[in-house]
């Protein structure tokens, strides 16, 4: 049988670089090895674990579906489909959560986090997002996740309960292992921590044109240009991994000797980095127009990978239900 794969987004709209860099990526790569059976999905169901608009929600699942598309997710070699529509998801997820303790949630990084930013959307489904989390993994036996690095403490909790599970029930869970990309960690344009969707001004769309990735990389901050060390943290550190990651270790170590020599210009090294950005992103847009031209297309794609994926996720729940006890 091959190892498969799963892996997600949630639905929050467009993807942008990082999603691209750290988690798309490695979609496709193992989209295209045979040795894997892989299973793509817009997580709408985590996607509503902090405060969202129920005008935008289905609209915004299907953004991702087109941006996996228009990236190369191929329905042919991929089940791609949206989390909701395989209820088995929130049925493990149940049955997982009575596995694992509300002490051992709550003290995880990714749920303090989001408690600062809503304070007063602290609910029962953002405590168990890691929980349903590691019952899209489970679901399927997958045994690969390719993610950014801060889905680390995710997978850590996939990880216990299904070795958990294993022990006490005798299921066959495999431990999932991060699938690690080049782009794992991509920094955020405002020079503090991660690119991500809830920081304004942090991210580059996927389909932002060429004038607003400029206009985006304009407003990242830097400094004089010239010193006696290369920052490793802040504005400047960003700039030079974005540097590394689109144009290459080469052009990096050329404004590194910049820096400690004449100095950087940031006009012209923005400007660069936009171009190298957008000459990447290019026939991505292209490709996205033909799914945004053909949306009956994009539906039918998101049907029938539900269909294939309840396949499994049928499967895997009666052999669940037999080992936990439930009625027969
Ligand atoms: P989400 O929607 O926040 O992000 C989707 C993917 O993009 C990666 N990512 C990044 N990688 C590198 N640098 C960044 N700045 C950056 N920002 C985002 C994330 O690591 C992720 O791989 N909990 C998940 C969704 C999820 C999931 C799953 C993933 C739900 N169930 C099961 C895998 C398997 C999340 O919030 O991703």
């Amino acid at each position: 049988m091959k190892k498969r794969v799963f892996s997600g987004t949630r639905a929050t709209g467009r993807l942008h670089l990082g999603n691209y860099l750290g988690a798309v990526k490695g979609y496709l790569e193992l989209q295209d090895n045979p040795d894997y059976e892989t299973i793509y999905m817009v997580m709408d169901l985590h996607a509503i674990t902090t405060p969202y608009d129920k005008e935008k929600l289905a609209e915004n699942t299907r953004n991702v579906v087109m941006d996996y598309l228009a990236c190369g997710l191929d329905p042919e070699k991929s089940i791609i489909t949206a989390q909701s529509l395989v209820p088995e998801h929130t049925y493990l997820a149940h049955i997982l959560s009575s596995e694992i303790t509300v002490a051992r949630m709550q003290h995880l990084p990714t749920f303090k986090e989001k408690v600062k930013q809503h304070p007063d959307h602290v609910t029962m489904a953002l405590l168990n997002y890691p929980v349903l989390m590691a019952a899209d993994i489970l679901l399927y036996k997958a045994s690969l996740v390719p993610v950014g690095i801060d889905q680390e403490p995710h997978l850590e909790v996939a990880r216990e309960i299904g070795r958990h599970m294993n022990e006490k029930f005798g299921t066959d869970f495999p431990e999932p292992k991060r699938f690690v990309t080049k782009g794992e960690y991509v920094p955020s344009l405002t020079g503090e921590g991660k690119m991500s969707k809830s920081v304004e001004g942090s991210f580059i769309s996927l389909t932002d044109g060429s004038e607003t990735i400029k206009k985006k990389l304009s407003g990242a901050p830097t400094d004089s240009g010239r010193g006696e060390k290369v920052p490793e943290k802040g504005g400047v550190a960003n700039l030079l991994q974005l540097v590394e990651l689109f144009e290459g270790l080469e052009n990096r170590k050329k404004y590194e000797e910049q820096y400690l020599g004449d100095g950087i210009r940031y006009g012209e090294l923005k400007a660069e980095l936009a171009e190298f950005i957008f000459k990447e992103l290019e026939p991505i847009q292209k490709q996205r127009k033909v799914y945004e031209n053909d949306p009956s297309l994009v539906d039918r794609i998101i049907r029938e990978g539900a269909e294939k994926a309840r396949v499994i996720a049928g499967e895997t729940m009666k052999e669940v239900r037999n080992k936990i006890g439930l009625i027969k």
